[in-house]
């Protein structure tokens, strides 16, 4: 853990870690459960990860999965795509995003619908963007992919404006692209 100093040791230790955690474990559910809270509580034990602002790390880290990949009830038989709300650390959050081509809005959506990674130093300022906590002021989405499908999306939100830069994009897409690998999905 000393030997943490920089940005890249950081990543590559956590992605250390992730790999252990994922090792032996097929199951989605489980293993972005373990991915949120090695991300979130990770960046919260090495608070000078973001500098003067360090005690605003990460105010929120979790996922949202494409609701078809769910069995449908009753509630669910309403018009259009949906994210739905998965594993993560930090306060409640919106359940659904919807991704219905011309209805879809925010960060999460338009990650997914693009299948590529968001990156918002400035929340406010982002068309659409969905508030699910409005002391947040800056956020990255990192889209889910497997092969030609996006299967959701990976979310962090940030107290702090500028809250991530190219190293973490660069990590956490890193971050993604071992624990969709390590999953099954179907
Ligand atoms: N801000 C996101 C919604 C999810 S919350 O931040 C957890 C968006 O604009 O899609």
């Amino acid at each position: 853990m000393n030997r943490v100093k920089t940005k890249t040791q950081f990543w590559t230790h956590v992605h250390s870690q992730l790999e252990s955690l994922l090792d032996g474990q097929r199951n989605w559910v489980s293993n972005l459960a373990n991915t949120s809270s090695l991300i979130y509580n990770a960046l919260l034990a090495f608070p000078t990860h973001f500098g003067p602002d360090s005690d605003k790390a990460v105010n929120w880290c979790g996922f949202y999965i494409d609701s078809t990949r769910f069995p449908k009830s009753t509630d669910w038989e309403v018009e259009g795509n949906r994210l739905l709300l998965g594993p993560f650390c930090g306060k409640p959050a919106c359940q659904f995003i919807n991704v219905t081509p011309g209805k879809a809005r925010g960060v999460c959506a338009d990650a997914f619908m693009d299948a590529e990674t968001k990156s918002v130093p400035d929340v406010d300022s982002y068309p659409g963007h969905i508030a699910c906590d409005g002391e947040t002021k800056s956020e990255i989405v990192c889209p889910l992919i497997h092969g030609n499908q996006v299967l959701g999306v990976l979310d962090l939100d940030c107290l702090a404006m500028c809250g991530f830069d190219e190293d973490d994009q660069k990590g956490l897409e890193k971050i993604v692209e071992l624990v969709v690998n390590a999953c099954d999905w179907h």
